[in-house]
């Protein structure tokens, strides 16, 4: 299938390494190789997936003459953190809708948000919850009154436009494949908003790439996200006038522990585990806990019909250091 894709700015340092994880292969991998794909080396601030995303989104803006971004997440939002950036970057204004009452000096991701000079207004879970669609309307308005076109990009950057961003990783994958010698491997993702993996599950269809495409969940169940990344590959099909050819997503349930953005101490302690072994950091509420289901399902044979599995790093470093507090140094 010929892809034509549509009008994207550059803003992502690509390709991004694809690696082998030799010790951790020994430690973890039962005669499999491990490798990882480096996405949070996409940038050093503004890094991780979502500016793969951003990438189709932020020229949508622009293709619409959109001054304003408005966006939504967590306090500790890796999404939003790389809006915030991406705007900065291109002389447009950010204004984040977060989740939760921040306590104390920001921190991690919202120090960046506030630095990168976005807007910031906090609501309770509650009101978030219930309200999010009329809190985006009323900004977009504020923003109408004053002659500033906004554009509302949703939870993650994950709808039809953002996967693109996954679509264009499934293609790089092909030739790192044929570049590292694997034939046929399980990719291995974490799911917060499901556009990753709808994007690198359409893509791995469409490019060919030999593998199949796992999302483990950090939050949510497993039916949440069938629906979600149908949903978006439903709207990919709708904006772009394309069909999906026929695919089959694949969830790993059992990995969000205590619930969003919280880890049990198995989790901390891989982190702590793979940073010594492998000088790779992961971060306790996306990768970490995808990290835990790669080597526990590995465990249990899950991935057994392959010899390589290759786990993609979306980044979220910066969510690591408001959980200082599980990471004792001696
Ligand atoms: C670091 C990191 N990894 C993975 C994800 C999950 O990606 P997606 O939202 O596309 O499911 C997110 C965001 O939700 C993230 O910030």
């Amino acid at each position: 299938m010929t892809v034509n894709y549509p009008p994207r700015v550059d803003l992502a340092r690509l390709p991004t390494p694809l690696h082998l994880l030799p010790r951790a292969s020994e430690r973890y991998g039962r005669g499999k190789r491990i490798w990882i794909k480096r996405d949070d080396l996409t940038g050093s601030t503004l890094s991780g997936n979502k500016v793969r995303k951003l990438e189709f989104i932020a020229a949508l803006a622009r293709q619409r003459d959109c001054q304003v971004l408005i966006t939504c997440g967590g306090l500790q939002s890796n999404h939003c953190r790389a809006t915030a950036l991406v705007a900065a970057q291109l002389g447009l204004h950010a204004h984040l809708i977060l989740r939760g009452e921040p306590e104390g000096v920001p921190d991690g991701n919202l120090l960046l948000d506030h630095l990168a000079g976005a807007t910031v207004s906090c609501y309770p879970k509650r009101q978030y919850h219930h309200h999010l669609e009329s809190l985006f309307e009323q900004w977009q308005a504020h923003y109408a009154e004053q002659g500033l076109k906004a554009l509302c990009i949703p939870t993650g950057a994950s709808d039809g436009h953002g996967i693109w961003g996954y679509i264009a990783a499934a293609e790089e994958l092909v030739q790192d494949f044929a570049n590292a010698g694997i034939e046929q491997a399980h990719i291995v993702t974490a799911n917060g908003s499901g556009g990753t993996q709808a994007g690198l599950t359409l893509g791995a269809a469409i490019h060919q790439l030999p593998a199949t495409v796992w999302g483990v969940n950090v939050c949510d169940d497993e039916a949440w996200f069938l629906n979600k990344v149908a949903e978006d590959i439903a709207h990919w099909e709708r904006a772009y006038e394309c069909r999906a050819p026929a695919v089959t997503p694949r969830v790993i349930d059992g990995y969000v522990g205590p619930g969003y953005g919280v880890a049990t101490d198995e989790v901390h302690t891989l982190i702590g585990e793979l940073a010594a072994l492998e000088g790779v950091v992961l971060d306790p509420v996306y990768t970490g806990k995808a990290f835990h289901g790669l080597v526990s399902e590995l465990a249990m044979g899950r991935f057994d019909d392959a010899t390589d599995v290759v786990f993609m790093h979306t980044g979220g470093l910066f969510g690591l250091f408001p959980q200082r507090a599980h990471y004792h140094t001696p």
